[in-house]
């Protein structure tokens, strides 16, 4: 009898647990934060104090690891196809225009996955690790907090025109950019809140030199850009040379993560292009602007929902794709 009742309550776990095995290996193409609660109960854990440790060492990181996640989603989905290097008939998305000299923290991410492939191997994605980084980065640095859906694997391959043409560039039109958001899915609301994303880390001088000496052809510099800001930026960022010099984004508040891109927008020292055109060619985005300038208890909750929404961009799930053992190539 004892027998039958132990053999009873073992079928009974079986039936209460099958879907919860299901679900973990096949997630029907959706996401949720408890996907490694099984699995690998520390990951959230170990990625953000590498993460930490990484952003203690240097402050910049924080933005360099959240531009990386979205120029991972916007580029076949988040699918970690940016942190291939080239080889075999693999080109990096490492050598697009967005990414050439600029997109940086790779190193980072070896860190998080090799902590990761010696606590669970091969169980935690590139791109949930990405998608972790940059929540993380975002807290780190004062910004808001919000769970992270997992359970996306990772591509293998990679897509250099992809990169090219899909990541806006800090000199498209304003339409353009919006245009290049819908494609993924995103919208205005999203565009000017995740553009708060330059509330922190750098630019180089080539990112926004075109809007000091010639924004149009004509030898102008642009001027919906503050002049006397304009000349302050001359003097580190001249007609040639000095391409790679740095500068804060948000020269206000560089390493914090708050509306002060905001209010600088409205003040005319957006420092790109793509910034400025958020609050010159459009009433709605301009709306916008003017509301996370003035509340930041309003920027915050809706930078932490478009963050969700960008992280879910065409993720590969259940047996689509691969867990890579090494975010920098595919399985062999
Ligand atoms: C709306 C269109 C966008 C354009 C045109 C754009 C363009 C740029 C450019 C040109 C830079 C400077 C790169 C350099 O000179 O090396 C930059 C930096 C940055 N971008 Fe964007 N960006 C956009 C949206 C976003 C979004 C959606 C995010 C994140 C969700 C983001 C996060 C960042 C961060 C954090 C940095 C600083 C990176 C660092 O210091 O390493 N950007 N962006």
């Amino acid at each position: 009898m004892a027998q039958f009742v132990s053999f009873l309550l073992f079928v009974v776990s079986l039936i209460a647990f099958a879907p919860l095995c299901f679900s973990a290996k096949h997630n029907n193409g959706y996401l949720f934060p408890e996907f490694y609660d099984h699995s690998c109960p520390k990951a959230q854990q170990i990625v953000k104090s590498v993460v930490a440790k990484a952003v203690a060492k240097e402050a910049r990181m924080a933005a360099s690891l959240l531009r990386l996640h979205f120029h991972d989603c916007f580029v076949k989905g988040c699918d970690a196809s940016l942190l291939l290097d080239s080889s075999g008939s693999i080109i990096s998305e490492k050598r697009s225009n967005p990414n050439r000299n600029s997109a940086r923290g790779f190193e980072v991410l070896d860190d998080i996955k090799s902590a990761l492939e010696k606590e669970c191997p091969h169980t935690v994605s590139c791109a949930d690790i990405l998608a972790l980084a940059a929540r993380d980065s975002t807290v780190l640095t004062g910004g808001p907090s919000w769970e992270v859906p997992l359970g996306r694997r990772d591509s293998r391959g990679a897509s250099l025109s992809g990169s090219n043409n899909n990541i806006p560039a800090p000199n498209n039109t304003f339409q353009t950019i919006l245009t290049k958001f819908k494609l993924q899915g995103l919208d205005i609301v999203d565009l000017v809140a995740l553009s708060g994303s330059h509330t922190i880390g750098n630019s180089r001088c080539t990112s926004f030199r075109q809007r000091l000496y010639n924004q149009s052809g004509n030898g102008q510099p642009d001027l919906t850009l503050d002049q006397s800001y304009a000349a302050q930026l001359r003097t580190r960022c001249p007609r040639s040379g000095g391409d790679q010099t740095l500068f804060f984004l948000d020269f206000v508040s560089t390493t914090k993560f708050d509306n002060s891109y905001f209010k600088l927008l409205l003040a005319s020292k957006g420092l790109l292009n793509s910034d400025q055109v958020l609050v010159t060619k459009s009433k709605e985005s301009l709306d916008l602007v003017k509301k996370y300038a003035a509340h930041n208890e309003l920027f915050l909750p809706q930078f932490a929902k478009s963050m969700v929404k960008m992280g879910n961009i065409s993720p590969l799930t259940g047996s689509r794709g691969e867990i890579r053992k090494n975010c920098r190539k595919i399985n062999s």
